[in-house]
C-alpha cells in the first residue's frame, strides 16, 4: 500500500491507472478505524480494481463546540489495519492541503440537509458535502462506498453526485455492530465502561421499532414513541432525536404506506457522547 498526501500526485497515480482500463473504488474516512470502516474496505475490492482508501479528519465538518481536537486518531494503526485489508493506496493528505490559505468555497446540498444532523449540527453537512466533493476530485473514483451508518450523510451524497452531475456511483453499505447490537463507531471510544454497557439499549429501541411496523403499526408518532419510551427508561441517556422517516425523501406523514421503506434514526448523548443510529424497516 502507497500513501499518498499531495492531490496532484494522487490524480497523477488514477490517471494512469484508469488510462490501463482499471476501476477505481473510492472509501472516505476520517479514519481510527474499526470493523465498519473495514467493512467497507472489503466491499469496495468487489467494484474494482484500485481501491483508495482516504483518510482526512475533516476540521470543516466540526462544529465550533465539538470534537475535532480530541477525535481519536491512529496513524500507524490505520495504515496497517488498511495495508492488509489489500488497500492500494491511503490518501492521507494534511490539512493544509486540503485548506490551503485563502479557501473560499463550499458545497452546499439542500432538501436533506434541513431535518436532524443538518439543523443539529449547522454547517456539519456543508463541510462534509465540501469535502467530499474534493476528495473525488482527488481520487477520481468509478464508485464510492458509504455506510448506512450516517443515514443521512448517504442521501447527501447521492443528492449532490447526481446534481452536480459526477459520474460516480454510490454504494450504501450495512452498518457493521458489536456483539451486542451497538453500531461501531471511532466515537465509541470516550464511552466510560458504564455508558458501554447502556449503550446497545439504542439498538433495543430501534428493534422495538422495527417490531411494531411489522406488526402493523403505520403511525409515525407512534412508531416514534415506542422507540423514545425504551430509551427514556435510562436517564442517563439525553434523547436529540427519534425520528421515523421515509428512507428516501426524510419526509415525515402522519402514517407509512404498504411497501414504503422507513428509516428510524436516532441520535442520542451518552455522558458527553453523541451517538447516532438507524435501522431499516418496510411496512407490510
Ligand atoms: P467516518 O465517520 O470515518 O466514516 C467513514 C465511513 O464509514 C462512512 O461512510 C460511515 O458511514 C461508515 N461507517 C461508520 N461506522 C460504520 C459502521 N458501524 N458500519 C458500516 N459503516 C460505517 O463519515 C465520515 O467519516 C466523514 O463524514 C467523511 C464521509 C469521510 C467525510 O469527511
Amino acid at each position: 500500500m502507497v500513501v499518498v498526501e499531495k492531490v496532484k500526485e494522487m490524480q497523477k497515480i488514477i490517471d494512469s491507472h484508469r488510462s490501463e482500463g482499471k476501476r477505481i473504488v473510492c472509501v472516505p474516512t476520517m479514519g481510527y478505524f474499526h470493523k465498519g470502516h473495514l467493512s467497507l474496505m472489503e466491499l469496495a475490492r468487489e467494484y474494482g480494481e484500485i481501491v483508495v482508501t482516504t483518510l482526512f479528519v475533516n476540521p470543516t465538518q466540526f462544529g465550533p463546540n465539538e470534537d475535532f481536537e480530541r477525535y481519536p486518531r491512529n496513524f500507524q494503526r490505520d495504515f496497517e489495519l488498511a495495508q492488509s485489508f489489500g488497500i492500494d493506496y491511503l490518501f492521507a493528505p494534511k490539512i493544509e492541503e486540503m485548506y490551503p490559505d485563502n479557501f473560499y468555497t463550499k458545497v452546499i446540498v439542500g432538501k436533506f440537509t434541513d431535518k436532524f444532523e443538518g439543523v443539529k449540527r449547522p454547517g456539519h453537512f456543508d463541510g462534509v458535502a465540501t469535502v467530499v466533493t474534493k476528495l473525488f476530485n482527488a481520487t477520481k473514483p468509478d464508485v464510492a462506498i458509504f455506510g448506512q451508518k450516517d443515514f443521512q450523510q448517504a442521501l447527501v451524497i447521492k443528492q449532490l453526485v447526481k446534481e452536480l452531475l459526477f459520474d460516480i456511483k454510490i454504494i450504501v453499505a450495512p452498518i457493521v455492530r458489536e456483539a451486542d447490537g451497538l453500531a461501531m463507531s471511532s466515537r465509541n471510544v470516550y464511552l466510560s465502561e458504564e455508558e458501554r454497557k447502556l449503550a446497545p439499549r439504542i439498538f433495543e429501541a430501534l428493534n422495538l421499532g422495527i417490531k411494531a411496523v411489522q406488526n402493523g403499526e403505520r403511525r409515525r408518532k407512534q412508531i416514534n414513541s415506542i422507540v423514545l419510551q425504551h430509551l427514556r427508561q435510562f436517564r442517563e441517556f439525553f434523547i436529540d432525536y427519534v425520528a421515523a422517516v421515509d428512507s428516501e425523501t426524510l419526509d415525515e406523514p402522519e402514517e407509512f404506506s404498504p411497501g414504503q421503506t422507513v428509516v428510524i434514526l436516532v441520535a442520542v448523548y451518552l455522558g458527553k457522547t453523541r451517538l447516532i443510529d438507524n435501522v431499516l424497516v418496510t411496512v407490510p
